[in-house]
């Protein structure tokens, strides 16, 4: 994040909130840095605006020490904290927390408003597996496991993807940042990926302008021989569609490096069924 540029928009807009992911984050797995945390915090307080950190994949990091969250900097309760066990148990518990600071209050009336109150027997059964330790061993597991799940998906990606395509390196947290060469559109990507019944996530869902057109999200949270097979075939369609766009006129030139691929329409809708197995794949 440039505090130059948040700072230039809290001047010129009229700011009522502000939100992060500093640890970890979704989708360039990019951990802000201590002192920028500090920074950050210090000139939202300036102006007294609210800072909603999102800490979800916090506890992912694959080095020994977990990264500080911007609450430790704040002295006057600005900054809302939120988390959750979706990223690092299940999703299906529907159980996360908040540190809510000055705004104990509201958060609580916004709580009830929405669903009352979550369901007590999954809390009990979570408080027990923190206070047993359960939960903090089973975090080192699965640190172990994404940053090897991470470092397979890389490798499946450098193997398969059209040369020139820039991957991130994330230091914790499962998710995948892949910018591919910019003939390659990743939301026809993303439904040619469909018709195959294989979930990525287009860059343009990640922007409320039109840039990352060429960029794709990948998930590194399950590994096998399926999505080791799932990354070749992205990889196939994205060398398939530079080759079919430098074909029909559309693309900006250069070489077609996969003249015998398959080729798939990569404009046509995804079927019922395709929806509902993209749907079910973990984001
Ligand atoms: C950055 C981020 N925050 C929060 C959530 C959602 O968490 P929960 O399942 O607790 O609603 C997600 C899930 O996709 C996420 O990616």
């Amino acid at each position: 994040m440039n505090l130059d540029v948040l700072d230039y928009a809290i001047r010129h807009n009229p700011v009522r909130a502000c939100i992060v992911i500093a640890n970890f984050n979704n989708p360039l797995g990019s951990v802000m840095p201590d002192e920028k945390k500090r920074e950050l915090v210090l000139l939202l307080a300036k102006h007294g605006i609210p800072l909603i950190e999102d800490d979800v994949y916090g506890d992912l990091g694959f080095m020994p020490a977990r990264p500080t969250v911007a609450k430790a900097y704040d002295d006057r309760g600005l900054v809302i904290t939120c988390s959750s066990f979706s990223k690092t148990l299940a999703p299906g518990y529907r159980v996360g927390w908040i540190v809510p600071g000055r705004f104990q209050e509201q958060v609580e009336r916004l709580k009830t408003l929405f669903n009352i109150a979550t369901a007590s027997p999954t809390q009990l059964a979570i408080a027990e597996f923190l206070a047993s330790g359960g939960y903090d061993r089973h975090l080192r597991r699965i640190r172990r496991q994404y940053a090897e799940q991470v470092a397979q998906t890389r490798d499946a990606v450098a193997r398969s993807f059209p040369p020139g395509t820039r991957l991130t390196r994330p230091e914790g947290g499962y998710v995948l940042w892949a910018e591919l060469p910019e003939a390659v559109d990743g939301l026809r990507l993303h439904e040619a990926a469909m018709h195959e019944a294989i979930g990525i996530a287009p860059g343009i869902m990640f922007t409320t302008g039109d840039k990352y057109r060429s960029c794709i999200r990948l998930s590194a949270a399950f590994w096998s021989k399926r999505v080791e097979q799932a990354i070749e075939t992205v990889g196939r369609l994205a060398r398939c569609s530079r080759a079919c766009l430098n074909a029909s006129g559309e693309g900006q030139g250069g070489e077609s490096w996969s003249k015998g691929s398959t080729s798939v329409d990569a404009r046509a809708p995804p079927s019922r069924g395709d929806r509902r197995r993209y749907s079910q794949d973990k984001q």
